[in-house]
C-alpha cells in the first residue's frame, strides 16, 4: 500500500503535534501545559485551569478576574432555547440534550462560523464555557421536572453549577463549600487528557473548519461512548448489580476474565496508562473526603474497594496492566452528591470542555493545518459489473 500504514484504532499514531498536555502512561505522569496534575488540583481552580489549558498559562490576577467577569456575562441562555427542553422526554438521556443544545447554540451565535477570525472565536469560546453550565444545569432541572434555576454571578464556577441544579424556589439554598471544593477538583482532573476519542473526534470536525459549537457537540457524543466518558455512568451501574446480587465480587472478577463473555470490569484497563492512573488516585482520596463530610455510608464503596483489591491481586489484571481508571471512583462521588447516575457523563464534559476548546483552537490557529483524512485498507469485493434490477431476479 505504498506509503500508507495500518494502525487500527490509531493506537501508534501521532495524528498531530500539541503543546496543551502531556501524558506518560509508564509512569503515570499527567501534565497540563508543564504543570503537574497534582499541583493543579490542589492548589488551582477550574476557572484558572481552564484559561491555562486554552491559552497556554495560568492567568495572572488581572487575566482572572476579566475571564470570570467574562464568564459571568455569558451565563444566560438565549430564552428560546429554554423551550427546547419542553420537546424531550423526561426519560432523556442527558448527553443527548447537552450535544443538541450546544449545536444549537451555533443557530443563535451564527458568527460562531467565521472560526478564522479570532475576535469572533475568542467570543465562541467563552459564550460556550459559560453557557455549557447552564445548559447542563437546565438539563438536570428538565429531568427532575423541576423549574429552571437562572445562573448568580456572584458566584464561583462551581457553586453557580450547584446552585442551577439544586437550588428550589420554595426555599434558601446554601451552597456547601466543601463540595464547591471536590466538585473544582473532579473537573480539573478531567479537563484534558491529550488524544483521547472525544478530544480527537473534535480535533477531526474542527479540522473542516466546523465550528466549535459543531465540533464541541460531536466531541459530547463520542465521550458519552461507555468505553470513554460513559464509564463512569457504567461503573455505578455495575456496583449496583453486584450489590443487588448479593455482593459476590470474585463472580464479576471471574466474569470479566472470560473472553466467552462480552463483561468488562467498568471503570478498569486505560489506553495508554500501563501502570496507574494519576488522576484515580486524587479522586480515591476525594471519596473519602466526600463521604467523611456528608457521613455517607455506601455499600457501593465497600463492593468498589473490594473489587479492586480482588482484580489487583488476581494475574489477569496485572498481567494485562489494567488498573482502576479515572472513572472507577469519581461515578460515586457525584452519587454521594446527588447527582443522579445518568448525569455523570454529563459532568465530565463539563470538565472536558476546556480540553476540548484547547484542542480545537490550537489546531484552528496552526498554518499548516489540514484537513483530517485518515486512509484506509480496502477489503470489499473487487469490480464487479452492474446487473440493471430488472435482470436481477
Ligand atoms: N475488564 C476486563 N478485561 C479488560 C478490560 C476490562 N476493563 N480492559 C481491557 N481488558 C483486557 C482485554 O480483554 C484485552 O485482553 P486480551 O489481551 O486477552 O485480549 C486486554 O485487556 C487489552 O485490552 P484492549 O481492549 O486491547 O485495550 P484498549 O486499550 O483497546 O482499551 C479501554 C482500553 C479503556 C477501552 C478498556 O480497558 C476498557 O474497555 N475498559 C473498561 C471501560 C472503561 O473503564 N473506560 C474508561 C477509560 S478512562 C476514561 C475515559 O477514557 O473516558
Amino acid at each position: 500500500t505504498g506509503l500508507v500504514t495500518y494502525d487500527p484504532a490509531l493506537a501508534n499514531t501521532a495524528a498531530t503535534a500539541s503543546a496543551v498536555t502531556y501524558l506518560d502512561g509508564e509512569q503515570g505522569i499527567l501534565r497540563y501545559r508543564g504543570y503537574s496534575i497534582e499541583d493543579l488540583a490542589e492548589g488551582a481552580s477550574f476557572v484558572e485551569t481552564s484559561y491555562l489549558l486554552i491559552y497556554g498559562e495560568l492567568p495572572t490576577k488581572e487575566q482572572h478576574d476579566s475571564f470570570s467577569r467574562a464568564l459571568s456575562e455569558h451565563s444566560l441562555l438565549h430564552e428560546d432555547m429554554k423551550r427546547f427542553y419542553d420537546g424531550y422526554p423526561m426519560t432523556a438521556h442527558p448527553m443527548a440534550i447537552l450535544s443538541a443544545m450546544v449545536n444549537s447554540l451555533s443557530t443563535f451565535y451564527p458568527e460562531a462560523q467565521d472560526s478564522l477570525n479570532p475576535v469572533e472565536r475568542e467570543r465562541t469560546i467563552v459564550r460556550l464555557l459559560s453557557k455549557l453550565r447552564t445548559i447542563a444545569a437546565f438539563a438536570y432541572k428538565k429531568l427532575h421536572g423541576e423549574p429552571f434555576v437562572y445562573p448568580q454571578n456572584n458566584l464561583s464556577y462551581c457553586a453557580n453549577l450547584l446552585h442551577m441544579m439544586f437550588a428550589l424556589p420554595t426555599e434558601p439554598y446554601e451552597v456547601d463549600e466543601d463540595l464547591v471544593q471536590v466538585l473544582n477538583q473532579l473537573l480539573i482532573l478531567h479537563a484534558d487528557h491529550e488524544q483521547n476519542c472525544s478530544t480527537h473526534t473534535v480535533r477531526t470536525v474542527g479540522s473542516a473548519q466546523t465550528n466549535l459549537f459543531a465540533s464541541i457537540s460531536a466531541g459530547i457524543n463520542a465521550l458519552w461512548g461507555v468505553l470513554h466518558g460513559g464509564a463512569n455512568q457504567a461503573v455505578v451501574e455495575m456496583l449496583e448489580e453486584i450489590h443487588a446480587d448479593g455482593g459476590d465480587v470474585r463472580k464479576y472478577i471471574e466474569l470479566a476474565k472470560d473472553k466467552n463473555s462480552s463483561f468488562r470490569l467498568m471503570g478498569f484497563g486505560h489506553r495508554v496508562y500501563k501502570n496507574y492512573d494519576p488522576r484515580a488516585r486524587i479522586i480515591k482520596d476525594a471519596a473519602y473526603r466526600v463521604f467523611d463530610k456528608l457521613g455517607i455510608h455506601d455499600p457501593l464503596l465497600e463492593i468498589a474497594l473490594k473489587l479492586e483489591e480482588t482484580a489487583l491481586s488476581d494475574s489477569y489484571f496485572t498481567d494485562r496492566k489494567l488498573y482502576p481508571n479515572v472513572d472507577f471512583y469519581s461515578g460515586l462521588i457525584y452519587r454521594a452528591m446527588g447527582i443522579p447516575t445518568n448525569f455523570f457523563t454529563v459532568m465530565f464534559s463539563l470538565g472536558r470542555l476546556p480540553g476540548w476548546i484547547a484542542h480545537w483552537k490550537e489546531q484552528i490557529e496552526d498554518p499548516s493545518r489540514r484537513i483530517t483524512r485518515p486512509r484506509q485498507l480496502y477489503t470489499g469485493p473487487e469490480a464487479r459489473t452492474f446487473v440493471p434490477l430488472s435482470e436481477r431476479g
